[in-house]
Parts: structure tokens; C-alpha cells; sequence
């Protein structure tokens, strides 16, 4: 592209937003349609007369939006969801600033995917793979992944596992999904599932059409209590790794007590590892399953590490589970694409998918640390937990009256506020609510992402933020 018609008022500063601003209309309104072309950032610069580094960073915010797509080689342009033909905004955040950093915040950065790393591994696969490999595979997966995944979460979650143990499914919640109709099967009715209090809300729906009957277990400080899981439950779902919402680990204790309540009772705890490849402060903990391999399905996917769009996750199962699951792969969709299967299977075999997670690993900690100091700058009430793993944090307002004189007022504001306030900032966050998300559950503390929030982007936000609280 050759040129492009903006308007920057240089007496006014701030000159990359005002620029990012001007990209972002002209693709709002349709002026710019999805995947033209910008133009380069030297040339850009040259005809505003601006220095490049203000380009540079303007065209680095849209990116991080997903208004631009930016890629080596190829320049930047506008990203093929972006503009008036984009997708609908989630339900719930009509009116409401759009996320710029990720509409979920337990989604990875997806700027970072290993772009490089996954198109040798396609070509690898797509220059070695016999045809007869092509064919309808395993529906329980291509035995190479099932082979580097047994290994894998052997060698990094100190899981029990063998490859006939493992199905590869489209994703955690396919796994989830199946396990309980094969228990729903099994039993001739739905589940009885204890889940977490407070959990995550989205999965609600997809456990409910299992037929199952949800029992809400509440979760402390050490994790849920084991003491008030149901007699009768045929399974409980839980996130030992990072609690989802909270944050807050599987203590030892409470680790071993759920092992022995699944022996005692017999009942399944389905272990959802979804962001366990992200640990930053605390030595690694090592998955559930290990402890109680005959009582546990750990259930895993790339939607954390690699992205979720690739529909890639597996469950690690008791042998007859297993089964179970393969079997209803075979008569509900005769399983999961093969050459990004063997893709994977490449990518972990060479070391490529332990130095990505090395890298995000740092960066992520690195965005957390930074919007942890900002929160606390800005927004000193409110109280911020489970920032030991994962892609998100877990913020409470502060119950204790403020007495700092000139605060103006002693109302605290309430999750949603802050929620809402979050997300007019550009920030990625939702509220949590307990029990189960029942009407009379009113939300106890937010969720922010900090995986798509660029480190120099932080202390704006969280100042936009603050500046939203006080004005609401
Ligand atoms: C707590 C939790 N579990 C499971 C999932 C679903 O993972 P998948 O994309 O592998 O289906 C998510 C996705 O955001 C999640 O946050």
C-alpha cells in the first residue's frame, strides 16, 4: 500500500495513539477492509514527519487489539476478523469498551504463537508422512502423539501415564465432555458432579448437556474442601494446578485427602490442568493424576500454550475411561485432524514446544509482575491473589473501610464495577461468581488477564482503569 490518509494534530502530543486511533476508525468504518495493507512503518513516518518509533508503537497497540496482523516478510495489515464485518462482541459486554487484550482472560498472546516452529513442524509432517497416514486414523489419536504426549506429561507433570492411556481430543472440554457421557452411560443417568465454588462459568453449559447434576464444593485458601464433597458424587471437577477463578493451589494436604476420598468412595476427580504450564514463583507441583493414576483423568490442551484455536487437547484416563472415550470419538466423529496431530508430535519431539513455553513462561511473568505493581499503585483496596501460575489474576475489593481522609467515600467498589471498569480500560477481565452463577450469586471477585498485555501498555491501563472507578 502506498499511502493513507490520516489526520495527527502535533500540538495535541500522545502521537502514537492519536495515530492508533485514526488505523483503528479507518478500519471500524470500513475505509480499511480486512487484510490491506499498511504501509511501512519508515514510509508512514516519513509522510507524517514523525520520528518511525511513533509508527512503530501505534501499529504495536493495534496488533495487540487484533485490529493488525503483522507478520515478517509479509508487512502489517488488517487482520482478517477486524472491522465492520468482525465478529459480534461476546454476549454481556454490549455498551462496554471492547478488550483490547483478549476477549478471555485465560487467553495466551496470540501474537506470540511459534509461527516459525509450527510451519516447519507442517512441513516436516507434510514431507515425511507416508500417504496411508492420511487415512482415517485412531479415533483415539495418531499413536506419535499419544507416544510424545504419555512422555511429556510424564516428564513435565510427574503424571502416570502410558500411550494407551491417552486420547487426543479437540480440546479440554471435548475430554471433559465425553468423560461424563461415558459415565452418564455407564450409570444408565447423568452424573453427580461436585464442582468448585466459585468455577468457571463457561463450562457450565457444556457439563449441564452431559445430563449431568451439579453440586457446587465451596474452595478456602488450601483449595476446595475436601470435607464437603457430596456422598453420592460420582465425580468432582477441579483445577488443582491454579484454581479457576482464584488462583489459589491444591494444598499437599488437600491433595492427599482428595486421592483418598476418590479411593474410599470410588468416585472419578477429573483434574482440568488448563494452564499448568505457566508456575512463576513456587516450585513445580506435579499433577493429581501421579498420585492416584486408577482415580484420576487429567485432561490438557495446547489452548494456553499454543493457542485455542487449534482444537488440540487430550485426557490421560484409567484404562477402561479410555476406552470409553476412544470409542465414542469413533461413533460420534470418527476423531481429530491427523497432520496437525503429527504437527505436535514434531513440535514436542524437537524441543521446540519446551523452549516456546520456556520463552512465554518469562514473558508472562514479566506482564504479570508489572500489572501486579500497577494494581497495587493504583488501585491499593484491592486485594490481589493467585498470581503464583496461570494467565490471570484473581482480584477482591478490599472490605476494610477505606480511612485514608480525603478518599472521598467509604464504598468500595463492587466486582462487577470493577470488572466493568476493567474492560472500558481495554483490559481483559470478567467477574467470578459462586454458587454456580444462580442468580442470587452475586460476583465475589474479577478476573484480569495479563497474557495479551504488552509490559509498556500496563501502567495506562491500570491507570484508565482507577480513573473509571473513581468516575463510576
Ligand atoms: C478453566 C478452564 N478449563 C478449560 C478450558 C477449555 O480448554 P480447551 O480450549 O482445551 O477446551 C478453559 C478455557 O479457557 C479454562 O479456562
Amino acid at each position: 500500500m502506498g499511502d493513507l490518509h490520516l489526520v495527527v494534530d502535533r500540538s495535541a502530543g500522545g502521537l502514537a495513539a492519536q495515530i492508533a486511533r485514526e488505523v483503528r476508525d479507518a478500519v471500524r468504518s470500513g475505509r480499511l477492509g480486512p487484510g490491506a495493507r499498511l504501509p511501512a512503518t519508515r514510509d508512514l513516518a516519513r509522510d507524517l514527519g514523525l520520528s518511525r518509533g511513533v509508527v512503530v508503537e501505534a501499529y504495536e497497540q493495534l496488533v495487540a487489539e487484533g485490529v493488525l496482523e503483522s507478520r515478517t516478510g509479509a508487512g502489517t495489515r488488517v487482520a482478517t476478523g477486524a472491522g465492520r464485518h468482525a465478529a459480534e462482541e461476546p454476549a454481556g459486554r454490549e455498551g462496554e469498551g471492547r478488550p483490547h487484550y483478549g476477549h478471555r482472560p485465560t487467553s495466551p498472546d496470540l501474537g506470540a504463537f511459534p509461527r516459525q516452529a509450527w510451519l516447519a513442524a507442517v512441513r516436516h509432517v507434510l514431507a515425511t508422512l507416508p500417504n496411508d497416514a492420511l487415512d482415517y486414523s485412531d479415533p483415539g489419536g495418531v499413536p506419535a502423539l499419544r507416544r510424545e504426549l504419555a512422555a511429556y506429561l510424564g516428564r513435565v507433570r510427574a503424571a502416570d501415564v502410558t500411550p494407551e492411556d491417552v486420547v487426543i481430543l479437540t480440546g479440554m472440554a471435548q475430554g471433559l465432555s465425553l468423560v461424563l457421557h461415558a459415565l452418564a452411560r455407564e450409570r444408565g443417568r447423568g452424573a453427580v458432579l461436585a464442582v468448585e465454588d466459585p468455577t468457571s462459568a463457561r463450562q457450565l453449559p457444556l457439563l449441564r448437556r452431559t445430563g449431568a447434576r451439579l453440586v457446587p464444593v465451596p474452595v478456602d485458601g488450601e483449595g476446595i474442601v475436601v470435607e464437603d464433597l457430596p456422598a453420592g458424587a460420582d465425580a468432582v471437577l477441579v483445577t488443582p494446578a491454579h484454581q479457576y477463578p482464584t488462583g489459589v493451589v491444591l494444598s499437599p494436604r488437600r491433595r492427599a485427602a482428595l486421592a483418598d476420598w476418590a479411593a474410599r468412595t470410588g468416585a472419578l476427580v477429573l483434574e482440568d490442568d488448563y494452564d499448568a504450564e505457566f508456575r512463576f514463583d513456587r516450585d513445580p507441583v506435579g499433577c493429581l493424576q501421579g498420585l492416584a493414576p486408577g482415580r484420576v483423568v487429567l485432561a490438557g490442551s495446547v489452548s494456553k500454550a499454543l493457542a485455542p484455536g487449534l482444537r488440540l487437547g487430550w485426557i490421560a484416563a484409567p484404562p477402561g475411561l479410555a476406552r470409553a472415550v476412544r470409542l465414542a470419538r469413533e461413533e460420534f466423529d470418527l476423531g481429530s485432524p491427523v497432520i496437525e496431530q503429527y504437527a505436535l508430535a514434531h513440535l514436542i519431539a524437537s524441543g521446540a514446544y519446551d523452549r516456546h513455553l520456556r520463552r512465554m513462561r518469562r514473558e508472562y511473568r514479566r506482564r504479570r509482575d508489572a500489572l501486579v505493581g500497577a494494581l497495587a499503585e493504583h488501585l491499593p483496596r484491592l486485594a490481589v491473589r493467585g498470581i503464583s501460575a496461570g494467565l490471570h489474576l484473581y482480584a477482591v475489593p478490599d472490605a476494610v473501610p477505606d480511612t485514608v481522609p480525603d478518599a472521598g467515600t467509604d464504598m468500595v467498589p463492587d466486582a462487577s464495577a470493577l470488572a466493568a471498569a476493567a474492560r472500558a480500560a481495554g483490559l481483559s477481565a470478567e467477574v467470578a461468581t459462586p454458587a454456580l452463577g444462580t442468580a442470587e450469586g452475586r460476583p465475589v471477585g474479577l478476573v484480569i488477564g495479563f497474557a495479551r498485555l504488552p509490559v509498556h501498555r500496563v501502567r495506562e491501563a491500570v491507570r484508565a482503569m482507577a480513573e473509571e472507578v473513581r468516575t463510576r
